[in-house]
């Protein structure tokens, strides 16, 4: 099965055009999942002319992969983060996140946008194997941070009957792109712009105007948002403090009622997900997630659903067929907070990233964030998240996750995977050294090769096959590109260089 996630069959605004010519607004968003339209609509809400920009199709990049659970309490665990923050910036964090699900709630109902927004509990449950201390330490941070937390036993899945749980009240869920395509219509109605297909070259800054510019177009703006995921405005210091994991969801039917609608997840590491959306008649879809990886260290998708869905049959009765499988990338930071605010060295740009697995609750409080800071406002959140930040206690995760960009160098001196062209079949992708060259190339389904240096454009790491979304994908900092080398998630803004066969 190829891979397609449960909400991509929804196009938000195909209507959008191409940016071109020179454009001027008050604010100019850069990138349109949900951190960006959540950003242009608490702007025009308060009366900024807003234009959006994104280098594909409106709400087509990691949003549209996510699994939407809306679970405001850190993803890493509230007890590890309070380890390396302390417990009052984890406390404010958690309150940050808890109000951005307020917010989706207010919002959905303030524009009418019917999205199967519910509010739900969420079960930690302890994992096969895993001890039940966890659970106990977890139980302590959370109550420490002010969060509503019950301790049980068992959750509603065969043998877990004994497994040691906390229950979290008022979590939610809803149907993402639905939720999206409505905030979108709201923001238009407000004025605002919306370009698609229109990739963003450069965002720089003189005399206080920030200029955005495409290979067609130019927008001149007060201030800029970029929110492409990962930021494309800050070339390499905010991208020392991030790490790309790639995640993998399965859905299959289930009959209504079989399985009580709530967010599930366990203290395995990496951790499984679950939950549920609402179907046609009797039935509802249940979403797995799971079995994740640093991005480029594996190119086994194929027995990573076989695991997750081993997994499902196991401990969900009743499950019926599977209807999707796809995977998507989250970036973790080492201190499980968000890069939200000023850029730094920058007067009037603004960054919204590092999603740590909570990327929509971080894209909509960062939106707050970013709206009320534009708008001159001070923020009590503004530090939690600032950009700048140095997390010397996570210095540790630090070293951990720049060892990547460090075997990723070595690789270059490494032999190919592949002896000559010709062993590539069709479909597939590989590395083949030419003299001092690595190249990545890829044989389509009509036969002809695709060779592109396999050097990523953002700072030269050596990219490695995803042979399940048939992509070529960086280890170090998230980019992503297609196989004729055009980028397809940032950092990375320039396409791969064409190499001759
Ligand atoms: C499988 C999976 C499960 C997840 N589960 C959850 C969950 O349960 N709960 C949760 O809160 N989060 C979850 N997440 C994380 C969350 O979905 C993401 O972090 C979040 O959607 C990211 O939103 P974004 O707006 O930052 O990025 P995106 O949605 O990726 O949007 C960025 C946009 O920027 C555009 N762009 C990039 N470069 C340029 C450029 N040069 N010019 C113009 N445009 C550009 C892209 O095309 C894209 O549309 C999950 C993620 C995955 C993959
Ligand atoms: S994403 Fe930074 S080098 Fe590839």
């Amino acid at each position: 099965m190829a891979s397609t996630s449960f909400w991509m069959d929804i196009d938000i605004a195909p209507d959008a055009g191409v940016l071109d010519g020179v454009r001027e607004c008050d604010v100019a968003v850069v990138g349109s999942g949900i951190a960006g339209i959540s950003t242009a609509y608490e702007l025009c809400k308060r009366g900024k002319s807003v234009f959006v920009i994104d280098r594909g199709r409106i709400c087509g990049g990691m949003t549209s992969r996510t699994s939407a659970h809306l679970a405001p309490l850190c993803d890493d665990l509230v007890s590890e983060m309070a380890k390396i923050r302390g417990k009052e910036a984890t406390t404010l964090f958690c309150d940050s996140q808890a109000a951005a699900v307020d917010r989706i709630e207010e919002i959905q109902k303030k524009e009418k946008i019917d999205c199967d927004f519910r509010r739900l509990d969420g079960y930690l449950f302890q994992g096969q194997g895993m001890p039940a201390d966890i659970i106990d330490e977890e139980l302590e941070a959370v109550r420490g941070v002010g969060a509503p937390v019950h301790r049980l036993m068992g959750v509603p899945f065969s043998g877990c009957e004994n497994r040691h749980v906390l229950r979290y009240p008022k979590q939610a869920t809803f149907h993402p792109l639905k939720y999206l395509a409505g905030v979108v219509k709201a923001c238009r109605e407000n004025g605002v712009t919306f370009y698609r297909d229109s990739p963003v070259e450069e965002v720089t800054e003189e005399n206080v105007i920030v200029t955005v510019k495409t290979a067609r177009g130019v927008i001149r703006a007060r201030h800029a948002v970029v929110a492409t995921n990962s930021s494309i405005s800050d070339r390499f210091a905010i991208h020392t403090k991030t790490a790309p994991y790639r995640t993998y969801v399965i859905t299959f039917e289930i009959e209504r009622g079989a399985l009580p609608d709530a967010l599930y997840w366990d203290t395995e590491d990496p951790y499984h997900y679950v939950r549920l959306q609402p179907g046609p008649a009797n039935t509802d879809y249940v979403l797995v997630g799971g079995e994740d990886h640093k991005s480029g260290e594996a190119d086994d998708a194929q027995d990573r659903f076989r695991k997750l869905e081993a997994w499902a049959r196991g401990l969900i009765s009743g499950l019926g067929k599977e209807t999707h499988r796809w995977s998507g990338q989250v970036l973790d930071t080492i201190d499980y907070s968000g890069f939200i605010g000023r850029d730094p060295g920058s007067t009037n740009v603004y960054i919204a990233m590092g999603d740590s697995g909570q990327g929509l609750t971080h894209g909509v409080a960062g939106a707050m964030l970013n709206a009320g800071l534009i708008s001159g406002e001070d923020h009590p959140w503004k530090e939690i998240y600032a950009p700048g930040r140095v997390p010397l206690k996570a210095a540790k995760n630090f070293m951990a996750e720049n060892v990547t960009a460090l075997k990723s160098f070595a690789e270059y001196v490494a032999p190919g995977e592949l002896t000559s062209l010709e062993a590539l079949t069709r479909g597939e992708g590989g590395i083949i050294r030419r003299g001092l060259e690595k190249i990545a190339a890829y044989r389509d389904n009509d036969g002809a090769l695709h060779l592109n240096s396999a050097s990523c454009t953002h700072v030269g790491c050596h990219l490695h096959w995803n042979s399940f979304e048939t992509c070529w994908d960086c280890p170090c900092h998230g980019s992503i590109f297609d196989v004729n080398g055009q980028p397809i998630n940032a950092p990375a803004i320039g396409s791969l260089a064409r190499v001759q066969e």
